[in-house]
């Protein structure tokens, strides 16, 4: 029998077992017995080389169009054998179609991404335009020109995190440098000064630092918002009304606020806001501590000094600023009971939101 003729034979037998294999081992035995390494075809091309010159091509491609259409029924059969196969599963119960499917949980924005936009979008809709500054930072804009004194405790190393430059030999002894992380975004009042001219309505969103221990109302990384407006003739009660306004629209129609005297290096006079307890609604309850109301940022009117630093004519122009933790937003308008639950990443607890 001439190597054609054997070569069509095996093509016949092959089909044939293919056909007649019943499941996918039997068929993958029919695949290794023919087109494997050492399987029949395989045999028959190593033989090629025993051929004359002339017999050769006809017979390789002979042996080509067999293993092709070899392959192609495999193919076929194997299509067909699984479809069987998850069918009988089906059939016997096997395969439970009732099961709820696989759910693949799309990305989502994070709480504190979504509070950080809804203080902001308030502010734009009062016409205010966003500001950013860098999270490492001098201690000039940090510091000096927001008026803090050479000795003011937040400049220490124990408070602040310092960027040493790795390039200059000699580290001062006290820890501190003349770069750190931002301590909180204040520092985008005076670029903004530095850079545009009055009338401003600038809103600043940004992470700050602080060398704090975590704890339930402690990040040493957090977020903050800060507000600056400088105009003619702006007065404590343009920052009263604006920030009455911004609590309004935050936690709801039916919240209150009140300001408290206080101080800041770079605003004068000063004060603390506080909201009324949404749960209590300010009688007083566990969650404001009995107090009924929550603090919820600082603020004041921008001190003359800080208007020095960046030539801003203190006689023709009044300012205020604001500035808002935002963890401690999200904290207060969810009953967040520890900020860390806001940055462990734990899907469970901010899926809720
Ligand atoms: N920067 C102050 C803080 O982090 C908040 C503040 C901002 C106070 C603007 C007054 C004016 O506590």
């Amino acid at each position: 029998m001439g190597v054609a003729e054997e070569l069509e034979e095996m093509r016949d037998e092959g089909l044939a077992a293919i056909a007649s294999a019943e499941d996918l081992a039997s068929l993958d035995a029919v695949r290794v017995a023919y087109l494997g390494k050492k399987g029949l075809l395989t045999g028959v091309l190593r033989g090629l080389g025993q051929l004359s010159p002339q017999e050769r091509p006809a017979v390789g491609k002979a042996s080509n169009d067999v293993r092709e259409s070899l392959e192609k029924a495999l193919a076929e059969r194997r299509a067909h054998l699984e479809e069987a196969h998850l069918e009988a599963r089906v059939a016997a119960g096997a395969v439970d179609v009732t099961l709820p499917g696989r759910v693949r949980l799309p990305g989502r924005e994070h709480l504190i991404n979504m509070i950080t936009r809804e203080i902001v979008e308030i502010f734009l809709g009062l016409g205010y335009e966003v500001a950013e500054g860098p999270e490492a930072e001098l201690d000039y804009y940090n510091f000096t020109a927001l008026n803090h004194p050479p000795a003011h405790p937040a400049r220490a190393a124990s408070d602040t995190f310092y960027v040493q430059d790795l390039s200059m030999e000699t580290v001062d002894s006290t820890g501190e440098s003349d770069v750190l992380l931002r301590t909180h975004t204040s520092p985008v009042q005076i670029r903004v000064m530095e850079q545009g001219k009055p009338p401003l309505y600038v809103i600043a969103p940004g992470r700050v630092y602080r060398r704090d221990i975590a704890d339930p109302s402690h990040l040493p990384q957090f977020h903050q918002v800060e507000g600056l407006v400088v105009d003619e003739g702006i007065t404590f009660g343009d920052l009263k009304g604006t920030l009455d306004y911004f609590c309004k629209e935050m936690f709801g129609r039916d919240r209150r606020t009140r300001f408290r005297p206080h101080f800041f290096p770079f605003t004068e006079p000063s004060a603390e806001v506080d909201v009324s307890c949404g749960i209590c609604d300010g009688a007083g309850c566990r969650f404001c501590k009995g107090t009924g109301w929550l603090e919820i940022l600082g603020c004041g009117m921008v001190d003359p000094n800080v208007f020095e630093y960046v030539a801003v004519d203190s006689e023709r122009y009044v300012g205020f600023a604001f500035g808002m933790g935002v963890e401690r937003i999200a904290a207060l308008k969810y009953n967040i009971p520890d900020l860390r639950m806001l940055v462990e990443g734990d899907m469970r607890f901010l899926r809720q939101f």
